[in-house]
């Protein structure tokens, strides 16, 4: 026991890490926070060192990943459905199954850190239900759970389990997957990514971040693959680079590497301003001026603070809705649409959005989606080209809304032609469109298609 650790009579104790991620499932399934905010919030205000934060981050994010899986284990070891619980006990017994069957804690450390924990943050009635289920979680390997509740289901419900993840989204992805993809897509939602930065063009060359085991990134020159925390490198800090995952990076110059007239650049959907940065400065370099538009104040800031290196005549921020553009039709030569969308393309970064997202979140964008991409096409002069762009893989937000909108006004690129670096970038519902994975490309699952608009 170390000093640190939190005591209560008679001998309950629990280490601060395990306090701390209880804490934090507590602020994200009571009060629906973010997980990375809420423990990054709980490490400052139990003042985690380094070991324990470390701890306490993969407590919490390997529990919510593994959160549907792990509730219907702990179902059939209570013998009871998850409703008949206090939801906070439930949040104990998901911790100690993580442990038991995510990261092969010895049993009678994780039954015996389970039950404190209980004791001290529930009260002692709480501990008896605790203890009893969790002993019967701790007499299965995770394996054998499977097989036992995976026994006579359907194919795609057992990949559900074995993965980590909502049936629906197993059901999205092998719509737009080959089939002997989608077990490794999967799985790849369930490996955090190594942050990843951008150098702004012209203010900053990847030399200087290639320093303490950063390398460049695969296939986006701007890009550097680094661990540990940006916010302490100077040059993000000067915002001459920034955090952004390489795909965000290459859809972006996708759009740059096309044929157009010149002119003035737009960035419909900007906040908060990875790849309005990376524009603005491909847009100096090429002698034009970016404008980003951003429906919300407060993320129209982050994107006016990620441009502030570039020289000010170079750029211009503005907050509008960009289904109303302020604008005359035809007055941008490149737009990006990088329209919002369900996020399902990150489910890596997010530990908890997979079982918080639903179907009606992303058919609730449908009219929005389709909205800006028809303002994009109508923004964009004859000649000039424009990017429809999503971080999510679902058919309803990509393939779906560009059938629906794009109409004569525009003729349809072979996106992938202009990321030649980039291997089995086509998508499957079309192979002019360009899908990205995690599993193949180490990247988010973006989406992109270019346009180019024809003349009246
Ligand atoms: C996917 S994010 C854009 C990400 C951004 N391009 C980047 O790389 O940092 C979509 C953005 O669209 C904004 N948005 C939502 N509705 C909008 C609208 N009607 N007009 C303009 N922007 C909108 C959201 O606030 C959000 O910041």
């Amino acid at each position: 026991m170390s000093p640190r650790d939190v005591r209560r009579p008679p001998e309950r104790f629990i280490d601060l890490a395990r306090m701390a991620a209880f804490d934090t499932l507590r602020d994200v399934h009571a009060s629906d926070a973010y997980a990375n905010l809420a423990l990054a919030e709980q490490q400052r205000e139990h003042d985690l060192n380094a070991q324990e934060a470390a701890l306490c981050t993969e407590l919490v994010n390997g529990t919510c990943r593994w959160e549907g899986t792990y509730d219907r284990i702990i179902e059939a070891a209570g013998g009871r459905a998850l409703g008949t619980l206090q939801p906070a006990i439930v949040d104990v017994l998901r911790l100690g199954t993580h442990q038991l069957l995510g990261m092969r804690t010895p049993t009678h450390a994780a039954v015996s850190t389970s039950v404190d924990l209980a004791g001290i943050a529930l009260g002692e009635r709480t501990t008896g239900v605790v203890n009893a289920i969790i002993r019967k979680v701790a007499q299965k390997s995770l394996d054998e759970w499977l097989d036992e509740l995976t026994a006579g289901m359907g194919e795609r419900g057992a990949l559900a389990l074995r993965t980590g993840h909502p049936r629906w989204i197993v059901d999205a992805w092998a719509a737009v997957l080959p089939d002997d993809e989608l077990e490794a897509a999967l799985l790849a939602d369930n490996e955090p990514p190594v942050p990843t930065l951008v150098v702004r063009p012209g203010l900053a060359e990847r030399d200087e971040l290639l320093t303490d085991g950063g390398r460049p990134t695969e296939y986006s020159p701007h890009g550097v693959v680094r661990e540990g925390n940006p916010a302490q490198l100077a040059a993000v800090r000067q915002r001459r680079a920034g955090v952004q995952d390489e795909g965000s990076q290459l859809v972006a110059l996708a759009l740059t590497r096309v044929d157009a007239p010149a002119g003035r650049w737009l960035d419909l959907c900007a906040g908060p301003g990875g790849k309005a940065a990376l524009l603005a400065g491909l847009a100096g370099q090429q002698g034009s001026t970016l404008l980003a538009n951003e429906a919300h104040q407060h993320r129209a800031e982050l994107v006016r603070k990620a441009l502030m290196g570039y020289p000010v005549n170079t750029w211009q921020v503005q907050t509008g809705d960009g289904t109303r553009p302020s604008w005359e039709p035809g007055s941008f030569t490149r737009v990006m649409a990088d329209v919002p969308c369900s996020g399902l393309g990150s489910l890596r970064r997010r530990p908890e959005s997979r079982w918080r997202r639903t179907p009606e979140d992303v058919h609730e964008l449908h009219e929005l989606q389709a909205a800006l991409l028809d303002s994009a096409i109508t923004s964009t002069a004859p000649g000039g080209v424009l990017a429809y762009v999503t971080c999510s893989p679902h058919r309803a937000e990509t393939a779906a809304i560009v059938q629906q909108v794009a109409d004569e006004r525009v003729e349809i690129l072979d996106a992938p032609s202009f990321l030649t670096e980039v291997p089995d970038c086509r998508a499957l519902t079309d192979e002019r469109f360009v899908q990205l994975w995690p599993h193949r490309h180490g990247t988010d699952a973006m989406f992109l298609v270019l346009m180019r608009r024809r003349q009246d």
